[in-house]
C-alpha cells in the first residue's frame, strides 16, 4: 500500500502573558481549516500549536499578580486550551515551552551551538522592548520607540552569549534564491531582504541575565535562553528532536508550513533558518506571513483596549459563525477589519440566506413530497448536468485554493455550489412539479439538491465542522472522513431519510443586535468603582461580623453561564452538602482552572437568581479594580470548615 504523504503545519506558540483575542484565533482557525482539509485529502497531518511561556514579560506579570510565573502560565494555558476547544481546533499536539522535554532539548541545542563555535560570550548593549522581548539598535527605533509596538524601550547592557547569525547571511540569500516559495506572500520576501539582510546581519544576542524565568543555559546557569530561540525550537522539540523518541521528527520534519503573523516573519525567515543551518538540519518548506485582523484600522491589543473577545462571540453566535467570518472575510495575506456589523452581515448573507436556506428548503421539500426519503433520480437534463459538473469540479478548485493558502477563495468556490443550487430551486420550481404530479422530474430535482448539499457539506467540514456535521445528520448519512466520495455525483444511496429539524442559523436582526452589542460593550467598559467612592466604612461590632457565615468550599464543577461572558456557575462541596453558586469571575478564571480549587464561601447569603440561575452564596475574591483573584486557604483543608 502507498504510504500517505505527510503534512506538518504549525501556528506560532502564543504568548502566555495575556488573554487571546480574535486576531490570535485567526492564525489558529486558518491552520485548523488547512489541517482538516489535508487530513480529508489523504495526508498524514501533524498540526502543532502551543504556548510561549518564558520571558521577562511573564515574570513581571506574575509578580504583579502575586503568583509564581508557573502558576501564572498554568492559568493562561488553561484559558488557551479552553478557547481552542470552543473553536474546535483539531491540533495534534500542544507544546508548552515550560514542558520538561522542551527545556532539556533547548539546553542541548545551546550545547551543540557552543560546541560548533556558533555561540560565543560577549557583552551586549541595545534598546530593549520588554513587551516584544526584542533588542533594537538605535537606528531601528522609530521616534525613539519600539518599531514593532511603538512602546518605550530602555537601554540595556548585559553579558550575553551570541549566536553567529552574520555567518549565515550569504547562505540565507542563496537559500531564498533557490527557494522562491519559502517566504510568502512574495512581498514579505522583499521586505526581509531589503530591510534586514541587505543592511547586514549582526550576531544575535541569545541569552539574558536580567531575569531568570527561562531555560537555564546548562554551561552557565546565570544565563537564560533568549525567548525567541527557546520559542522557535518548539517546532522540532515537539517532534522529539534531541530526545529518546525522535520518530515524529523523522516522519514530519521539515515542516510544510509555518503560518505566522506578518510581524514575526523576520524571526521565522532569518533567525530560524540560520539556527537550523547551524544545527545542520533541513529548513522548513514555507513560512506564510498573514496580515492582521484590525479593529478600527488598529492592531488589536490589550493596551489599546480594542480587544474583541472570541469566547463572547462564540457563546453568542456559535463557533462556526466566528470561524466562517475569519476564514471568509479577511483577504488572505493582507490586513482585514473586524467589526460587529461585518460579522452579522456576513452571517446573514452566507450562512442564513445561502447555506441555511438551501438545507431547510430541501429537507422540507423532501419531507413534504417524499415523506422524508430522498428519492432515486431519473434521467438528468442539461440543467442538472450543469450542477453535476459544478459539484464534481469543485474539489480540485478548493484544493488549489488551499494550496495557495486562500481560505476566502476556497469558501467562495464551495458557496458557488450552494448559490447555484438555490437558484436551481427557483428555476425548477419543485412546488409546481408537485402540483402537476410530475413525480419523476420532482424526484430528480430533489436528488440533485441533496447531492449538492452532500458535496458542499463535505467540502465545508474543514471550515465549519460543527455545522457541516449537523447537515449530515439532517441528510441522514454519516459525515465522511475523506473526499473519496466527491469524485462522482450520485453518492447518496437508497432509502436515506432526511430530518428537517431546526434551522442551521437564525436570521439576525442586525440593527437590534448592534444596539445590544453596543449596550453590552458600554456596560463592560464601565470602570470598576474605586475604593474611595464606596460609602465610608462604619466600624461594625463583632456581633455584626458573626452574622456573616464564612466557610471553605471545594469546586466540584464549574461552567460558564449561557450568554454571559462574566458569570460562572459553580457546584461546591460544602461538607456533606452541594451548593450552586454563581460568581462574576468568568473574565478572570476559566471553568477548567477552577475545578478542584478551594474557595471561601459566604454561606448564609439570601438565595438569588442571577441571569435566571439559582445562586446560594458568594465566593470571596480580592480585587484591585482591574484584576480579580479568589481567596483560598493557605494550606489544604477540607470543605465546610468555618472561616473566622
Ligand atoms: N510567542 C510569539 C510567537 C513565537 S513562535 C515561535 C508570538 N506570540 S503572540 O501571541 O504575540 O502572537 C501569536 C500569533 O498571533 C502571531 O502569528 C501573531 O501575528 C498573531 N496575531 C496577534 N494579533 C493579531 C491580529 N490582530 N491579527 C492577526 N494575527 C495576529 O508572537
Amino acid at each position: 500500500m502507498k504510504k500517505p504523504k505527510t503534512y506538518y503545519i504549525t501556528t506560532p506558540i502564543y504568548y502566555s502573558s495575556g488573554s487571546l483575542h480574535i486576531g490570535h484565533c485567526y492564525t489558529t482557525v486558518i491552520c485548523d481549516a488547512i489541517a482538516r482539509f489535508k487530513r480529508m485529502d489523504g495526508y498524514d497531518v501533524f498540526y502543532l500549536t502551543g504556548s510561549d511561556e518564558h520571558g521577562q514579560k511573564v515574570q513581571q506579570k506574575a509578580e504583579a499578580a502575586g503568583v509564581t510565573p508557573k502558576e501564572y502560565v498554568d492559568r493562561l494555558y488553561a484559558q488557551i486550551v479552553e478557547l481552542w476547544k470552543t473553536l474546535g481546533i483539531s491540533y495534534d499536539k500542544f507544546i508548552r515551552t515550560t514542558d520538561d522535554y522542551h527545556e532539556k532539548a533547548v539546553q542541548k541545542v545551546y550545547e551543540k551551538l557552543l560546541k560548533s563555535g556558533d555561540l560565543y560570550k560577549s557583552e551586549y548593549e541595545g534598546w530593549y522592548c520588554t513587551p516584544c522581548e526584542s533588542f533594537w539598535t538605535e537606528s531601528q527605533l522609530v521616534d525613539g520607540k519600539c518599531p514593532d509596538c511603538g512602546r518605550e524601550v530602555k537601554l540595556q547592557k548585559e553579558e550575553s552569549y551570541f549566536f553567529r547569525l552574520s555567518k549565515y547571511q550569504d547562505r540565507l540569500i542563496k537559500f531564498y534564491e533557490e527557494n522562491p516559495e519559502f517566504i510568502s506572500p512574495k512581498s514579505r520576501m522583499n521586505e526581509m531582504i531589503n530591510n534586514f539582510i541587505k543592511p547586514g546581519l549582526k550576531d544575535l544576542c541569545v541569552s539574558r541575565t536580567t531575569f531568570d524565568w527561562g531555560v537555564k543555559l546548562p554551561f552557565d546557569s546565570k544565563h537564560v535562553a533568549y525567548v525567541w530561540i527557546d520559542a522557535l525550537t518548539n517546532y522540532i522539540t515537539a517532534l522529539g528532536y534531541l530526545q529518546d523518541d525522535s520518530s515524529l521528527y523523522d516522519k514530519f520534519w521539515p515542516a510544510d508550513l509555518h503560518m505566522v503573523g506578518k510581524e514575526i516573519v523576520r524571526f521565522h525567515t532569518i533567525i530560524w533558518p540560520a539556527l537550523l543551518m547551524a544545527l545542520d538540519l533541513p529548513l522548513p518548506k514555507k513560512v506564510y506571513g498573514h496580515g492582521w485582523v484590525l479593529f478600527g484600522n488598529d492592531k488589536m491589543s490589550k493596551s489599546k483596549g480594542n480587544i474583541v473577545d472570541p469566547i463572547f462571540l462564540s457563546n453568542r453566535y456559535g463557533a462556526d459563525v466566528l470561524r466562517y467570518f475569519l476564514l471568509r472575510e479577511i483577504p488572505f495575506g493582507s490586513d482585514g477589519n473586524y467589526n460587529n456589523e461585518a460579522l452579522l452581515t456576513r452571517t446573514n448573507a452566507d450562512l442564513v440566506n445561502d447555506l441555511g436556506n438551501l438545507v431547510s428548503r430541501t429537507t422540507a421539500m423532501v419531507t413534504q413530497y417524499f415523506g422524508g426519503t430522498i428519492p432515486a433520480p431519473n434521467e438528468y437534463n442539461e440543467l442538472d448536468k450543469e450542477l453535476i459538473e459544478l459539484c464534481e469540479s469543485t474539489l480540485n478548485k478548493v484544493r488549489t485554493d488551499i494550496d495557495n493558502l486562500s481560505a476566502p477563495d476556497a469558501l467562495a468556490d464551495i458557496f458557488k455550489i450552494i448559490q447555484r443550487a438555490n437558484k436551481y430551486i427557483d428555476e425548477t420550481m419543485p412546488w409546481t412539479l408537485y402540483k402537476q404530479g410530475d413525480t419523476n422530474r420532482l424526484a430528480t430535482v430533489m436528488y440533485v439538491l441533496c447531492e449538492c448539499i452532500r458535496f458542499s457539506a463535505t467540502l465545508l467540514l474543514p471550515f465549519i465542522p460543527t455545522t457541516a456535521n449537523t447537515i449530515f445528520a439532517k441528510l441522514g448519512i454519516p459525515a465522511p472522513t475523506n473526499f473519496s466520495k466527491l469524485k462522482k455525483f450520485g453518492g447518496i444511496g437508497k432509502k436515506v431519510k432526511v430530518t428537517k429539524g431546526e434551522n442551521l442559523f437564525n436570521r439576525i436582526d442586525i440593527p437590534k443586535e448592534l444596539a445590544e452589542l453596543d449596550r453590552i460593550a458600554a456596560e463592560q467598559a464601565k470602570p470598576a468603582p474605586k475604593a474611595e467612592e464606596k460609602p465610608a466604612n462604619e466600624p461594625i461590632s463583632i456581633d455584626d461580623f458573626k452574622k456573616v457565615q464564612l466557610c471553605t468550599a471545594k469546586v466540584i464543577s464549574c461552567e460558564k453561564v449561557e450568554k454571559s461572558d462574566k458569570l460562572l456557575v459553580f457546584k461546591l462541596q460544602v461538607g456533606n452538602e452541594i451548593r450552586q453558586v454563581v460568581s462574576g469571575i468568568a473574565e478572570h478564571y476559566s471553568p477548567e482552572y477552577m475545578i478542584g480549587k478551594t474557595v471561601v464561601l459566604v454561606s448564609n447569603l439570601k438565595p438569588a437568581k442571577i441571569r435566571g440561575v439559582d445562586s446560594n452564596g458568594m465566593i470571596l475574591c480580592a480585587s484591585d479594580g482591574k484584576s480579580v483573584v479568589f481567596v483560598t486557604p493557605e494550606k489544604e483543608i477540607g470543605s465546610g470548615m468555618e472561616v473566622r
